[in-house]
């Protein structure tokens, strides 16, 4: 499988109860390299360009809220086959699907306060990458 880098956001819920170092653990060890790495907050705005892709989902005012509600780190993970890597570790969405030992699993909240984001494909993985990162900052 080829080496690939995928975009992570640890969410408001995990940055207010402190879980960034335990969410980070659990990437590197399942081979995953943290080679970008920011904690920012974002704007209502600036979440609403991100997930324009939900724009028409009943959930999407709700979401855009919650991310701008505190900080978040946002991230790139490099390793072989990264993006669906990532999103084994993070477990399913809905956290009560959520596989034993996952992120989600162990950490989220609710379906909306699901503790982390993780790109779908290596098309959205690159255009979210360089939303939130220039080439200069990630360092492999
Ligand atoms: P994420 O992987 O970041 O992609 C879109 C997000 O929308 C998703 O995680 C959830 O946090 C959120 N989401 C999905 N379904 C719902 C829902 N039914 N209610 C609220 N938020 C949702």
């Amino acid at each position: 499988m080829a080496t690939e880098r995928t975009l992570s956001i640890i969410k408001p819920d995990a940055t207010k109860r402190n879980l960034t170092g335990k969410i980070n653990a659990k990437f590197e060890e399942a081979g995953l390299r943290i080679v970008a790495q920011k904690r920012i907050h974002l704007s209502k705005e600036q979440v609403g360009v991100f997930y324009a892709v939900h724009k028409e989902r009943p959930f999407y005012d709700e979401l855009c809220e919650f991310m701008a509600s505190a900080p978040v780190v946002v991230q790139v993970l490099e390793g072989e086959g990264a993006i669906s890597k990532n999103r084994e570790v993070m477990g399913a969405t809905n956290p009560a699907d959520a596989a034993e030992g996952t992120i989600r699993a162990e950490f989220a909240e609710s379906v909306g306060e699901n503790s982390v984001h993780g790109s779908d494909a290596p098309e959205t993985a690159a255009e979210e990458i360089s939303y939130f990162f220039a080439g200069l900052e990630l360092v492999g």
